[in-house]
């Protein structure tokens, strides 16, 4: 029995290893990656590693095997149908009888174009018959603080979320609450809203980037057809630019706002607060 990730060299993937390596010795954890050389410090731990792209189904053969416990994490080649690339991993989990099959997923009352693919994974999962669990991870704290260098340079956080606010968490956090599944036990067909424990919008983070920066820093509320050409100026592919401005519209609405409590109480801890991830962000 092992417990398999996949996209484990992804950023979500490498903290969920990482993690599971503080709670299960390195020969139980597979590591299910397209570049093997990206994985050489996980070989070098003693994890398995096993080369398997979503696109070619063939590759998954003798990945899985019975009694497994998997996480499928969602790819993010957008073009590329990810519901068939994940139904690839869902068959061969089918095929191989893992114990469970976890998945990351979005909040389930997202109902922006970029959840789709993760409702129609859903539904794949559940019509498998696989024990599952939906880890339904609300938004990354890094997918604000990572991209920090326009809002000091332009002294604005552009959005198009109007006052809406959101519940976010680092991806330790998502990926504590992955390994709590992975390793514990009684998580067969369970459903996960997970996200921060308290809730901000972005008049508050422009606010909280001014006081780490001591710069003066806006929000910047503008529309989602503005925010969508400030994206596709930027070089993003129309499409995708629509898509997660389409976010924005989602976040004004209060569907990124989680109130289950589910990450705390998987992980133990409270969740990461924003202005910690700021922090980060700003010392690296
Ligand atoms: N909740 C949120 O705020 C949020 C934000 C962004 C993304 N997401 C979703 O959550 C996932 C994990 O987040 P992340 O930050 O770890 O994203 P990431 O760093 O982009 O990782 C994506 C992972 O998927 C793997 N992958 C992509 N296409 C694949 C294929 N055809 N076959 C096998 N593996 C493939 C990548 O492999 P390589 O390492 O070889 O590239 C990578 O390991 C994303 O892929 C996306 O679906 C959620």
């Amino acid at each position: 029995m092992s417990i398999v990730v996949t996209g484990a060299t992804g950023h979500l993937g490498r903290h969920v290893i990482e993690q599971l390596l503080e709670t299960v010795p390195a020969e139980q954890v597979t590591a299910v990656v397209r570049t093997p050389e990206k994985a050489a410090d996980f070989a070098a731990k003693g994890v398995k590693i096993a080369v398997a792209d979503y696109n070619s189904p063939e590759t998954f053969d003798n990945v899985l095997a019975a009694g497994d416990k998997v996480l499928l994490i969602s790819g993010n080649e957008f073009d590329k149908g990810r519901p068939a690339q994940h139904q690839v991993v869902i068959d061969a989990a089918k095929a191989a009888g893992v114990a469970l099959l976890a998945y990351t997923s979005a909040p389930g009352t997202l109902t922006a174009a970029l959840a789709d693919d993760h409702r129609s994974t859903e539904k794949a999962l559940l019509a498998s018959g696989l024990p599952y669990s939906l880890l339904r991870n609300g938004w990354y704290n890094e997918n604000y603080t990572e991209n920090l260098a326009p809002a000091l340079e332009h002294g604005a956080v552009v959005q198009a979320a109007g006052d809406g606010r959101l519940s976010t968490a680092s991806r330790a956090d998502y990926a504590a609450a992955a390994v709590a599944v992975l390793t514990g036990e009684g998580h067969e067909n369970t459903t996960y809203e997970l996200g921060g424990d308290e809730p901000w919008g972005f008049a508050e983070y422009a606010a909280e980037l001014s006081r780490q920066t001591g710069k003066e820093i806006a929000y910047n509320a503008v529309s989602v057809e503005a925010l969508t050409g400030i994206l596709t100026g930027v070089g993003l592919p129309a499409p995708l630019a629509a898509i997660l401005a389409g976010v924005d519209a989602s976040i004004e609405k209060g569907e990124l706002l989680v109130t289950s409590g589910d990450l705390a109480r998987l992980t133990g801890r409270p969740a990461t607060p924003i202005a910690e991830s700021i922090a980060v962000a700003l010392k690296g």
